[in-house]
């Protein structure tokens, strides 16, 4: 579940940094540039297919996970914050089952056009031009504020599973796991403003 999560996360780095160059004022240029790399790289082309399944992999075992914790201790804790375990990691599963909400419709609005499923969007040249399709969904208000409420429990998710992810892997150590929870909570706070700049900057100043 570790080894799958720690993917996922290398995978938002990349997904974010590609998609701020759309807030580029070079008319897309960087950013299609960018896509048309990810789009013809062979090596990207079977990243996909590790990154569809490390996502099926973390979530049938994040809920085998949840059901085995609520097995071993059917009966909460009476008094609230005595189980000795962080605000974050006790919501996982609630955060990730709305990440999960948001990723079902968010590969709807883009990956599901370049795959051919969905019809491309009115004012978009191909399945993958994705600049005015971006713009044309975070226009809408609805849309953005769904991707932005993802986008702040995907930070909280991640603030919890950074940290996890190095546990899981046996990495805990008196001395390194204090600089390890700041880095993961830098990264976690990075990521959901990052993502979330990109949704405002559609929703009130893009001009396409
Ligand atoms: C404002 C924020 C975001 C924008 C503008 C955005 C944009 C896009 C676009 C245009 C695509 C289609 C590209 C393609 O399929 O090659 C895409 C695919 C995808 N996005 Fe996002 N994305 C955002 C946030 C996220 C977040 C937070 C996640 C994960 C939690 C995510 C997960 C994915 C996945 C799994 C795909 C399919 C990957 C693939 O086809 O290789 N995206 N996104």
């Amino acid at each position: 579940m570790a080894a799958a999560g720690a993917f996922l996360m290398l995978f938002l780095v990349s997904h974010l940094t590609t998609n701020l160059l759309m807030l580029k004022p070079d008319g897309g240029e960087a950013f299609n540039a960018a896509v048309d790399f990810l789009l013809t790289n062979p090596v990207i082309k079977i990243v996909e297919y590790f990154l569809f399944a490390g996502f099926i992999i973390h979530i049938i075992l994040g809920v085998m996970l949840e059901l085995y914790n609520k097995r071993s201790r059917p009966i909460n804790y009476y008094v609230a914050g005595k189980s000795g375990t962080s605000t974050f990691s006790k919501f996982m599963i609630h955060t990730g089952v709305v990440i999960f909400i948001f990723l079902a419709l968010h590969l709807y609005h883009f990956f599901f056009v370049k795959i051919g499923l969905v019809d491309v969007y009115a004012g978009a040249e191909s399945a993958h031009d994705f600049l005015p399709m971006v713009a044309q969904t975070l226009k809408n208000p609805v849309n953005a504020g769904i991707y932005i409420f993802a986008f702040i429990l995907l930070g909280f998710h991640l603030k919890h599973a950074f940290q996890s992810a190095f546990q899981s892997f046996g990495l805990n150590h008196d001395k390194y796991t204090p600089a390890i929870k700041v880095i993961g909570t830098v990264y976690a706070v990075l990521v959901a403003i990052g993502f979330s700049v990109i949704a405002l900057y559609f929703l009130f100043l893009y001009q396409g």
